[in-house]
Formats: structure tokens, sequence, C-alpha cells
């Protein structure tokens, strides 16, 4: 027997509730009532009537899995679009997969961001409705007007056709498109115009007629895909059927044209919410007609107003009257309740302020992003330059690598590790090295400068400890003591900021190292990668992947998630590089350990800190069930509405796929930087730090 399917359509930009759907799409925010958010009130509108396995969403992939994970929808229910063009490829696109299976079934059609007061009532129309659709008619909800709205297209309703369940199905004369203050007052007036609601009611085969006959592009795409259902080549066959598919509404590409054609009055209290002035209707209001939502709210000789926060603030209004302030992370709107309509130009407006990268270059003054731009050179060169320095074989027989350096620097040994997997390697960032350090360690003194005093001491003590050691800097004091001990000593080129030196440091170690029998695996596969990725990402190609992903940095505080013996040192040098060209705080944290405490902070995450983006670093590499730890916190962190992003490591080695990672991260940092108004190079506090240490003298050759 043929069943009844909800599809419910997510898409728009809902720019009149902007600065909401900065931080949130549409309909997550908690206007459904009873504090659900938007989708979740659609879902459990139609549960009743289709049950869990009839209801299927249709959206773009990003939103398609965020509203999933807060209905808690399987995978097969989520019908994914390559992009938005409009409800006429959406519906098609939904009729065309659940009418292969159902082909008489009947197709609810629901937006996912509307409000129903009596949903009882709603229910029954819709029982009202499948009654018609079973007859072959194309059905719409005609909402009856309560006032003459011109934001709306109408329907104009014909003679009756049945009556079901208490509501009078009629033929529908003709759709019109939303009409001027004069003709809506004259609808009004008629009794017989109705709102269009956008729900409507079919059956598959019906609707695909429709627009075989209406919309050649869509109905052409759609044959097209038909033998791709249920093969890898579905996604590709989508996004071709798309690219050829009209990008209009169904209303106006079928409804408007089409046959048999049917309408049910109702008023079981509708809105679309389509903007503030709507938002506040809906809302339960003080005497004074005042709406909090979200947030906490003291009102004094004030009214009419609405407020909503999605970071939980206390509001203050005195003496303002039919207000709407709504705070978002790092966006405030103040307006007047009755102009609400106009917020969408404002949205747009600062949707129109796209960052001027060109103009921002000119902050590099340091030159950051010309050093970034020649990391991959400089490891090049750095690797020649280590194969040819020729370390003493004497060196050999070591069975641990421990780098002792601070910051910059110190990331070398943590890369160490990573590259040369078979040998254990410690990093140490302190004045003392660890007491079980003795003759079976190699110990590498790594200071770009060559004058950290932290190095220097930790190099000496260590040196107490094990005659394998070897200096690396691009002079100073470690030189100097390397040449007075005779301790083997590779100088490397100055004039850099150590962090961005990285590549001298690390390529010229690994070079060096094949000299002592230690190769690293996939180090031209890095290159390579790096390179291209240099090509990509400089400035010259604007906007491009990691300026984008600086956009979605800016003004927020992200948290850098990696894992331990992947990404987890790369997770430390984008946190690392964000402070010091961005000069800005960042964090970074590794899995699985993050699992055992930093998650439960996400509990009042979204309330306390609701700038935090957490950046999730992934590679192949990474252990399977800490793949799995990943995919179950995204649920987790979708239904919080906590904003996170993944990126993946390019290329297929491991170390590939961790330099890739770290090079994006040094490019996002620097144009960070430039959004914030800064020059990545200096670091004034760590220059005043040093200063300040340098006048309270330190030997250290003193001992702990
Ligand atoms: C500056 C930087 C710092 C230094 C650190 C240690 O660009 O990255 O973190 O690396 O102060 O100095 P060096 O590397 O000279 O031993």
């Amino acid at each position: 027997m043929a069943g009844t399917y909800a599809v419910i359509l997510a898409g728009g930009k809902g720019e009149r509730l902007w600065p909401a759907t900065l931080a949130r799409p549409k309909p997550l925010l908690p206007f459904g009532g009873n504090g659900r958010t938007l989708i979740r009130a659609t879902y459990e509108r139609v549960l009743p009537l289709v049950g869990a396995e009839g209801i299927y969403l249709v959206a773009t992939g990003e939103l398609a899995e965020a509203l999933g994970a807060e209905l808690g929808l399987p995978p097969e229910q989520l019908i994914l679009e390559p992009y938005g063009k409009n409800t006429a490829p959406a519906v098609g696109l939904a009729a065309l997969l659940l009418g292969a299976r159902d082909p008489e079934g009947i197709m609810v059609v629901l937006p996912a961001d509307h409000r129903i007061e009596d949903e009882e009532a709603f229910r029954r129309a819709l029982r009202a409705a499948a009654r018609a659709a079973e007859e072959g008619y194309l059905v719409t909800l005609g909402i009856r007007p309560t006032y003459p709205a011109t934001g709306y297209g109408y329907i104009e309703g014909g003679e009756p056709l049945f009556t079901a369940e208490g509501y009078t199905v009629h033929r529908a004369r003709r759709f019109v498109e939303k009409p001027d203050r004069a003709t809506a007052e004259a609808y009004l007036s008629r009794g017989n115009f109705f709102w269009n609601s956008g729900i409507f009611i079919w059956r598959f085969s019906r609707i695909l007629e429709e627009i075989e006959r209406h919309l050649p592009g869509l109905a052409a795409g759609l044959a097209r895909l038909r033998e791709h259902i249920g093969e890898p080549s579905f996604a590709e066959a989508v996004r071709a059927a798309y690219a050829g598919a009209e990008g209009t509404s169904i209303d106006y590409g079928v409804m408007e044209k089409a046959e048999r054609i049917a309408t049910i009055p109702v008023s079981f209290g509708w809105s679309d919410l389509g903007d503030w002035h709507a938002i506040w209707e809906v809302s339960r209001k003080s005497p004074q007609g005042n709406a909090a939502a979200n947030a906490e709210l003291v009102a004094r000789d004030a009214k009419g107003s609405l407020v909503f926060s999605l970071t939980r603030k206390r509001v203050g209004l005195l003496g303002v009257d039919g207000l709407a302030v709504v705070d978002a992370p790092g966006a405030l709107l103040v307006a007047r309740r009755d102009r609400a309509q106009e917020v969408r130009e404002i949205a747009r407006a600062f949707a129109a302020r796209e960052h001027d990268w060109p103009e921002l270059y000119r902050l590099d003054t340091g030159g950051m992003l010309g050093a970034i731009e020649g990391f991959p050179e400089q490891c090049r060169e750095a690797l020649e330059r280590g194969r040819s320095a020729g370390l003493p074989a004497g060196l050999k027989g070591f069975t641990r690598i421990c780098v002792v350096g601070m910051g910059g620097s110190a990331i070398t040994g943590d890369l160490l590790g990573l590259a040369l997997p078979g040998v254990e390697d410690i990093t140490v960032r302190d004045y003392r090295v660890p007491d079980y350090i003795g003759e079976e360690t190699l110990l590498i003194g790594a200071s770009y400068s060559g004058n950290t005093e932290e190095t220097l001491t930790a190099f000496l003590q260590g040196l107490g400890r094990t005659r394998r050691a070897l200096g690396i800097s691009s002079g100073g004091k470690l030189r100097d003591l390397c040449r007075e001990r005779g301790i083997p000593w590779i100088g490397i080129p100055g004039g850099f900021q150590p962090r961005a030196a990285l590549g001298h440091l690390l390529f010229t170690l690994l070079g060096a190292l094949e000299g002592l029998g230690l190769r690293a695996e996939g180090l031209e596969e890095a290159l390579d990668v790096l390179s291209r990725m240099a090509g990509e990402l400089s400035p010259r190609v604007s906007p491009n992947r990691a300026q984008e992903l600086a956009a979605r940095l800016w003004r927020k505080i992200p948290v850098i998630y990696g894992a331990t013996g992947t990404t987890a040192p790369i997770a430390f040098r984008w946190r690392t590089q964000i402070n010091e060209n961005a000069k800005q705080p960042a964090f970074s944290a590794e899995l699985p350990e993050l699992c055992h405490n930093e998650i439960v902070g996400y509990e009042l995450a979204g309330e306390l800190f609701p700038g935090i983006v957490r950046v999730f670093l992934r590679t192949s590499r990474d252990h399977p069930r800490v793949a799995l730890r990943v995919e179950i916190l995204r649920g987790v962190l979708r239904r919080r509405g906590l904003e996170f992003l993944e990126l993946r490591g390019e290329g297929g080695g491991g170390l590939a796929q961790a330099l890739s990672l770290l090079y994006l991260g040094d490019w996002t940092s620097a144009y960070l930087a430039l959004l914030n108004g800064v020059d990545p190079t200096p670091v004034a506090p760590i220059s005043e730090l040093k200063d300040r240490l340098a006048r309270e003298p330190w030997d250290p050759a003193a001992g702990p």
C-alpha cells in the first residue's frame, strides 16, 4: 500500500533574522514553542502522521548533517543537495528518490522553519489534503489571512470539492505573486484568497508528471539521475542534474501552471517567522509586551520589545518601545520592530564588506607571508644542507633522541618524532633534562637564535649525561658553547623569526640524521604537497582556503584538536602560531585524552563562551578508535549547537598529512593576523620578557 512521507526542506539564508542566523541556521533557532528548535517542532508535528521512518530532510551537506543530528535522523533519511537552488529541484530530487520505491506514495512538503500553534488541527488538515492527493490533486494549505499581508503569495480558492476531517477542500483557481497593499486589501475583503503556506501535498507520480510538463531542465536531469540511485556515482549525478535544473520555486515553476490544483483553507496559528516582528508576535510577553528569549531581561518604562540573545546576556531596557534587540557572538542588532523587514538590508551590507585582502597585505611589513610562502623551498634547501653536514660516526649507537628547545625551535623535536617513528623521541621545554637521560640518548640543542637560556641550561646539563650531542642554531651562545667543547654544531641561515625558520631547523636535522642511519619516510611526498600548497595559499590567490579559514576563526577563540601520535604537535603549532602571528588567544588539546575531561566543559560552553570554535585536525593515520571518537564528538557538538570544523591532512603518507596541516595552520595564522589588523612578525611580549630576564644575569653552566 502507498505510504505517506514528510519531506522537510531546509534552505534559505534567514537574512531577516540577522544576526542570529550568522551563528545558527534558522531551523536551529529555539522558536518552535516549548523551547524546541524550529526543526524539531516541524519534525514532532508530523511524527504522529508518518512515523519516524517516514520523515526525510532535504538540505546541503553541512546543514543536512547539523539538522539530521538535531533530529537523530539516520543518514538514509537525509537527501543531500550539492547546493541550494530554490525549492523546485529539492522537491524533484526527493520525489524521484522516494517515488522510485513507492510511486503512488503521498509526499507532504514542509518548510523546516515554520511555527504552528494548533498541531492537531494541522495534522487533520494534512489528512484531508492526503485524500485530495489520492485523487490526483496537487494540494496547498492556504492560510486564512488575518491582515492584508504584502509579504506572501496568495492562492485564490474556487468551488468546494469535498469535506474531510472538518476541512473543506477547494479547487484552487490560481496562485498569485506577492501583491501590493491595495490588492492585498481587496484579497482580504473577498474572503477566498489565502496565503500560500509553502506546505504541499501530492503523489510522487503527480508532481514528477507536472515537473516533466513545466520544468524540462529539471525533468531531464532527474531522468538521467534515475539509473544512478543507490550507486556510488549518485552524488556526482545529482550535481549534474542540478547544473541543468531551473533554479525556481515549486510554486512558481509548477503550481502556477499545473492542472488539478486544490487548496484547503486553514487557520491553525501559522507563522513563517520571517522576521523579528513575527518572532515577537509568537513569543510569550510580559504585561508590558516585552519578550525575552535566552536572555535575562530587566525592563523599566519599556514596552513592546523583543530581546533575544544567543550568548545568554543580561539585557536592560530603559525608556524604549517597540525594539528588536538581538545579540549573537560578534554581532548585535538594535532595530525598530516595525521595520524588521529591512533587517535583510543590514545583513546584506555586512556581507558585502568582504575582506579587502590586497589592502590587508600591507600590514605584513615584517614579511611573514613571504617567509611562509618560502617554507617548502626552505625545507628542500635545509635537507641538502643537512645531508652534507657530515656528523661524526661516533654519535651513532643511541636509542633515544632528546631535543632541548623552546617555542618555535622546540616544535622541531616534536616533528622529528613524527618523521622518525622508529626512534624514541622526547622534547624538553625546560631548564632541566629528565634524570633518566644517559649515554643511550642523542641530545640535540635546538635554538634558532642560539641564546635561549632554558635551552642552553638544559643542554649543558644534558652534556653531563651523554657524549652523544649536537647543537643547531643560526649562531649565538649555543654555537660558541659547541665550539668550545668540540661538540658538533650545524649552522643555519639567520634573519628569520624562529617560528618561520622551522624548515631550516627540522629538515637540516632530518638530512643530518640520515648520515647516522635514520631515514624519514615520505620526505619527497611531503615536500611536493607543501610546494603545491604554497601555490594555492599564497597571497596572489585570493580568497584562498587559508583566508576563508582565517575568516571563520576571526574574533573567535580557536581550540585546536589533534590526536596523540599523529596531529597533537600540529595542533600545538597551530595554537602557538595563532598566538604569535595573530596575537590572540588560542588553545589546543589532544584526543583521546580530551574525551576524559575537556568534553564535560561543553555543557556550559555555549552559554559562557559562545565564541569558541573547535578545529579537528585529522589524518588517515589516526587510530581508528580516535576517528570513531571524532565522529561521536561531532554529533555531541552539533546537538549542543557548538561550532567546529574539520581539516584533513593532504597526501597519503603520515608526514605529508601532518606537514600539510601544519602549513595550512601557518598560513591561516598569518592571514588571521591581518584580519586582526596586526603585523604577523613582531612578538613584543616575548622580546620584553627576554630583555627583562637579561637584566638578572644567569649562568647556564651554573647547574640546576
Ligand atoms: C619567535 C618564536 C619564539 C622563539 C622562542 C625561543 O618567532 O617563535 O617562540 O622560538 O622564544 O627562541 P629560539 O628559537 O631563538 O631559541
